[in-house]
């Protein structure tokens, strides 16, 4: 047990495809350490199988890694925290089934926490040293746009504990519209930053594309995706060269239009809840386009806007550690008991 003062949380994150080890010292940042998975490249997509047996094969090292990086030893560590849900079954195993055997190990209580609730939280990680990071903590009541290559949801967040989903995709998340249009395209897996970056050299009104009529502060994105299936096999078939020699502004414009799809909502919830502290958070936020529009709309509309930093909104285990360095104030721990779910409602 940790007989200092101080509240130390060793956070997991492995419900996807990164397998990532963070250590968060009385609220602030010591070490984050993400590994990767290449392997996914090559089939174009996440393989659930392959995904799990990369995590078994990290999971040590990272958090071996993520101990020296903090300079701390395994022996201060008051808690582990992990992501017990949503994700991959298969890959939330090993994470869980790690954490387990280490608390037991160690003789500490352990900490379950939502993945979605993660990312939400990760806005309120500090690193050590930057006074920056003190004034872009949010107040509540907050909105938060969570857009990931599994979810897109509008969460109402009370405080660090209450949070409401009031608006979410009825199908595809963002990011997997991101990702299969660049799939369309012939582009890597994860296509989400490289349309982000050949964007940047195009013109977002060259093409458009039909909007979703959704209900309510709900989304859609698989009528986008199955219109721009469409729009390329037509141009391809006349012109075989046309994505290559329109690369930059197809990327422009299929960017701009998934952005305006979110913003519409996001206005939407805004002026329906009264709410101006609004936030983003997920992989998707790292799209420099959505960074920018949110931008220009904290003066339109008086927003107070929260981007989280670069290595925050992808997945990471300092969101997990700060979550749980949350639950450990308030002695909200789990036993041992504790089993992964692939489908866990934020509320
Ligand atoms: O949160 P995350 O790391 O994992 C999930 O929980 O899903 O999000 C990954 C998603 C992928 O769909 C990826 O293409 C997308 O975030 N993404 C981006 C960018 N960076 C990551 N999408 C658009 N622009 C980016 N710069
Ligand atoms: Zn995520």
């Amino acid at each position: 047990m940790n007989k200092s003062q101080s509240i130390i949380i060793l956070g997991i994150e492995s419900s996807c495809d990164d397998t990532a080890a963070a250590i968060i010292k009385d609220g602030k940042l010591l070490a984050n350490v993400v590994a990767t998975q290449n392997v996914h490249k090559l089939y174009g997509g996440v393989v659930p199988e392959l995904a799990s047996r990369a995590h078994q094969q990290n999971i040590i090292p990272v958090v071996d890694q993520a101990i020296k990086q903090a300079g701390i030893t395994k022996e201060e560590i008051s808690a582990i925290a992990f992501t017990s849900g949503p994700g991959l079954m298969g890959s939330l195993l090993v994470g869980v089934s790690f954490s387990k055997a280490f608390a037991l190990g160690m003789d500490i209580p352990m900490i379950e926490v939502n993945h979605m609730q993660g990312h939400i939280l990760a806005h309120f990680i500090e690193t050590s040293g930057t006074s920056e990071s003190q004034n872009s903590v949010p107040s509540f009541p907050l909105l938060c746009l969570t857009v990931s290559g599994g979810h897109t949801q509008i969460v109402l967040v009370k405080n660090h504990f209450d949070m409401t989903v009031i608006g979410e995709t009825i199908d595809d998340a963002a990011g997997e519209a991101f990702d299969k249009a660049a799939k369309i395209m012939g582009l890597p897996y994860p296509g989400g930053p490289l349309i982000d970056k050949y964007a940047t050299a195009g013109n977002p009104k060259a093409f458009t594309f039909t909007k979703p009529q959704i209900q309510e502060l709900n989304f859609s994105f698989s009528g986008l995706k199955t219109g721009f299936m469409n729009f390329i096999n037509n141009e391809t078939a006349k012109n075989p060269n046309f994505v290559e020699e329109n690369k930059a502004d197809i990327c422009a414009s299929i960017q701009a239009t998934i952005i305006e799809i979110l913003l519409i909502k996001l206005k939407k919830a805004a002026k329906q809840t009264n709410c101006k502290q609004i936030a983003i958070a997920g992989g998707v936020s790292a799209n420099s386009g959505l960074r920018a529009a949110l931008k220009s709309l904290e003066q339109e509309l008086g927003w107070k806007v929260f981007i989280p930093k670069f290595e925050y909104c992808t997945d990471n285990a300092a969101m997990i550690a700060i979550t749980g360095y949350y639950k450990y104030l308030k002695k909200d721990f789990v036993s041992q008991a504790i089993s992964p779910k692939a489908r866990y409602a934020l509320k």
